[in-house]
């Protein structure tokens, strides 16, 4: 992202042109060293992608988070005829448990995908609704939620926050009348 100074034609300024860049880690696990709390948590997801609403695009997402209180809340994407009216899976698992548990943080997010013909499952990353979403809930508790999606080949990765996942984020700083 270039950074460039406003100022209306009339108005000389002295600020230089700025580059600001972001990058986002990705860590991959394989086999034994996915930790046994991740590996619940994506059976669990599993288990939410089964159970999925997808009639119309036939693509099974499951999400599983666990919060604070060590509760595991599970979503599932549920569509609807007139398209946008539906939900992903990872914001019906998220205001599943927002509004049962208000307060409670959410430590992980575990997400997984499979067309519902095929007998393996497909990396799926979060959209960017999903990560909006996400994020405004990462921002209220204050500690990072950290997101794990399986891949095509059992492989498990790894976004230690949101945040990394969403850089140059619209959040309530913006909203500030300061
Ligand atoms: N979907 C999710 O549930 N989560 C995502 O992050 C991306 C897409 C769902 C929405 C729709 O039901 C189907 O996958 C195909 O886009």
């Amino acid at each position: 992202m270039k950074r460039f100074v406003y100022s209306p034609p009339s108005q000389k300024t002295t600020m230089p042109t700025r580059e600001i860049t972001r990058t986002s880690k990705i860590t991959s696990y394989s086999g034994e060293s996915i930790d046994p709390n991740v590996a619940e948590l994506i059976e669990e997801a599993k288990k939410a992608a089964q159970q999925a609403y997808a009639p119309y695009s036939r693509f099974l997402v499951g999400a599983a988070l666990k919060l604070k209180n060590g509760k595991i809340i599970r979503g599932n994407n549920q569509e609807n005829a007139a398209y946008p009216s539906g939900l992903c899976a990872e914001r019906v698992a998220c205001f599943a448990a927002k509004s049962q548990f208000p307060n409670e943080p959410i430590e992980m997010i575990a997400i997984v995908a499979k067309n519902a013909t095929a007998d393996h499952y497909k990396l799926a990353t979060p959209c960017g609704s999903c990560r909006q979403s996400m994020s405004e809930y990462e921002n209220h508790q204050e500690s990072s939620i950290k997101l794990y999606l399986l891949g095509d080949d059992g492989q498990v990765y790894e976004s230690e926050s949101i945040e990394n996942l969403l850089p140059f984020k619209f959040s309530d700083k913006n909203l500030k009348n300061d």
